[in-house]
């Protein structure tokens, strides 16, 4: 007798087939090599393998799908669904569903192995769910006196009877509860496995009694100001939890460098300062594990990524080495450490993944920003600017990648500005400026409305908003507007003649001050000197794209992207009026967000991602700008607004140029030593 076979399509991959009646839909699914989950291995536990019937006529398939077509809803479903959640509306476990018809089957997003994370910047591809930690539950066969074998061995033997997993190794920490544990599960466990890519081996790092269903990673930005984390859910891709913190480094000094010399003149100031960053991690880990409601024995991964001198002092390496030439870093390489070398309160048998350095002043943020952005898939010409006190640059496209760091130094966060403060309220952080009155206008961190519109004075009047600085955002501004309406020239004096047509332009000893608010004895004002600060960050920026630029052989950008909290706040017209960035049609710049930050994630979520970024760091191109004779020349033609000689043909093709500025015969005494070294 012939068996009967019915046809089975799954979507959305097409895979067909023709099983008996009688076939689970698992093991059809499973034997098309379509892609559906599961931690229990069949057993009705898990839900992950849920599916749905489409019902109708598929003439493109020549069928008819019926929900009939699939065997009535079986015991093991129906207790699932009173023990866990109840299956939605039409969904199937398909562990539990057998063939009885034709059928096509829709196999939902989240019950597919090889998921896609959607990422919220739209510009990108979604990540590829496909961590190196999986879950695996198995039923462990009873100890047995007539078969002497071990508890490890029996849970080997059923981890390849049921998931045909060979050659396994176990953290031998776990030895010491395995048999407590898995007579705790009643002979059942759940093994979370621990697979490199680029490395045979699997290992089990955790075991845990009966049924777990959520394995969870954390992925960690070590910024010099910030750290920022995400807690993802690595069955799921989805982020349960964020939380960031500010780095209790600060108090060693505000920038890496004064960091670095910190520990030069106090050695032992280096692993002080490395046990507080392990601290403040562990507690951004625990804070953000309680947000979300994880238990910290079910966190098993973390990915890293940090610059160089926080990369190190987090590894334990001294960086003095980092602090002057060669910069020589004590690793580039990837690393995969143990959560316990971090004193961290997670899973014992978690792991670190550090993602490579690329040089002694670029580091596994830069490759984050780099594995986030992809610029090794794109034809244009791509430039990815992560701004800080220093700056990482990464230029190219699909055929070359070239990177640099440039000293900016801490102005655009607001630092060394007479009115400098954080990104906080009551900073202001847009600017505009009337090239006729001369008169601004600006808007204050928490407050909705400009300063000319009604309702700002009562809302910034109160405390929380009062106008207190500038921040990062707002000096840039404040300057680009300066220049466009006329208060400084292209070299960025003040001048002084306009103060006959503006009380806005005050004598400020020497030189002039151009005022942007007054309320009462607090003058928030745009100093000479100010001017001067913003020169030398944006042309140290600018002088190292530049320097990237020639040795690519290119004289322009297709496409620019700035990362980093700086690069997500500053307006990118004021940021290319000013030259920090060099033309591009403007439509063609944007904010990339914390680039660094969703480098770690996706190293998190997709373990061949690591491998990808590994081998693209192994390909930059590195410059030292430190080093490079042509970079003093470029700083120099960059220190004017936008720039001495580049003329930025694109940026004003959309912006009106100022006129250019007579030299002035009352520019102030910065304004005569100018000129006169000029000559
Ligand atoms: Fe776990 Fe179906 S595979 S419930």
């Amino acid at each position: 007798m012939t068996e009967s076979k019915v046809k089975v399509v799954f979507m959305p991959s097409g895979r067909r087939g023709n099983f008996p009646v009688g076939t689970p839909l698992l093991s059809a699914a499973q034997t098309l090599g379509v892609d559906i989950d599961s931690v229990c291995g069949g057993r009705g536990i898990c839900g992950r393998c849920q599916i749905l019937c489409m019902e109708g006529s598929f003439s493109k398939h020549g069928l008819v799908s019926k929900v009939e077509h699939l065997s009535p809803i079986s015991d093991a479903e129906k207790k699932y669904s009173e023990r866990k959640k109840k299956l939605a509306k039409g969904r199937r476990l398909s562990c539990h569903t057998l063939l009885q018809g034709d059928v096509v089957i829709d196999v939902p997003a989240e019950s597919q192995v090889h998921r896609q994370v959607v990422r919220k910047d739209v510009e990108h591809r979604d990540i590829t769910l496909d961590p190196c930690v999986h879950l695996y539950y198995v039923p462990v066969r009873e100890a047995d006196m007539h078969d002497p074998k071990g508890d490890l061995q029996r849970l080997y033997e059923a981890l390849e009877r049921d998931w045909g997993l060979k050659d396994l190794d176990i953290d031998f920490e776990l030895m010491g509860q395995l048999q407590a544990v898995i007579r705790e599960g009643k002979w059942t466990v759940t093994v979370a496995l621990r697979h490199d890519v680029g490395n045979k081996s699997k290992r089990i790092i955790a075991i845990w009694p009966g049924f777990r269903g959520e394995v969870y990673g954390v992925s960690i930005d070590v910024g010099s100001t910030t750290v920022a984390a995400n807690l993802c859910n690595l069955v799921s891709g989805e982020v349960v939890a964020s939380g960031s913190l500010m780095n209790p480094q600060i108090r060693f000094g505000e920038d890496l460098m004064s960091r670095v010399s910190y520990v030069m003149m106090h050695p032992e100031g280096a692993e002080e300062m490395t046990s507080v960053i392990r601290e403040a991690l562990d507690q951004l880990i625990v804070q953000t594990a309680k947000d979300a409601n994880v238990p910290l024995d079910q966190i098993l991964e973390l990915t890293l990524v940090a610059n160089p001198v926080m990369h190190h002092i987090l590894l334990g390496i001294n960086p003095v080495e980092l602090g002057g030439a060669p910069f020589a870093l004590a690793t580039d390489s990837s690393l995969t450490l143990r959560a316990s070398n971090f004193n961290l309160s997670i899973s014992n048998g978690a792991r670190v993944y550090v993602l490579p350095c690329i040089a002694g002043h670029v580091g596994a943020d830069t490759a984050g920003m780099v594995l986030a952005e992809e610029p090794q898939l794109e034809d244009e010409m791509t430039l990815l600017v992560d701004v800080g006190t220093n700056a990482e640059i990464v230029l190219g496209n699909k055929n070359r990648l070239i990177a640099c760091s440039s000293p900016t130094g801490p102005a655009f966060e607001g630092a060394q500005i007479s009115s400098g403060q954080r990104a906080a309220n009551g900073a202001i952080e847009r600017v505009r400026i009337d090239p006729e009155t001369l008169e601004p206008r600006f808007k204050v961190i928490g407050c909705d409305f400009w300063s000319n519109e009604p309702g700002f004075d009562e809302q910034a009047g109160n405390k929380q908003t009062k106008v207190t600085g500038i921040c990062g955002s707002g000096i840039i501004e404040a300057v680009a507007e300066m220049y466009l309406s006329g208060v400084i020239s292209e070299d960025g004096v003040v001048d002084g003649n306009l103060s006959e047509r503006s009380t806005r332009i005050q004598r400020d000893n020497r030189t002039w001050s151009y005022v942007l608010h007054q309320q009462g004895d607090s003058i928030i004002s745009v100093t000479q000197n100010d001017v001067r600060q913003i020169q030398l960050a944006k042309a140290a920026l600018y002088a190292g794209i530049r320097l990237l630029m020639d040795k690519l052989g290119v004289d322009k950008v297709d496409r620019i992207r700035l990362a980093g909290a700086f690069g997500s706040y500053i307006d990118v017209k004021h940021a290319m009026v000013l030259g920090l960035i060099p033309d591009c049609q403007l439509e063609k710049v944007s904010a990339a967000g914390n680039a660094a930050g969703t480098g770690a994630r996706i190293a998190l979520l997709n373990a061949s991602a690591r491998t990808e970024i590994e081998t693209i760091v192994d390909r930059i191109e590195k410059i030292e700008t430190a080093v490079e004779p042509k970079f003093q020349e470029y700083f120099v033609g960059a220190m004017a607004f936008p720039h001495k000689t580049d003329p930025f043909p694109l940026l004003f093709a959309t912006v009106q140029r100022p006129p250019k500025k007579e030299p002035s015969d009352d520019l102030g005494e910065e304004g005569s030593r100018r000129r006169r070294r000029r000559r």
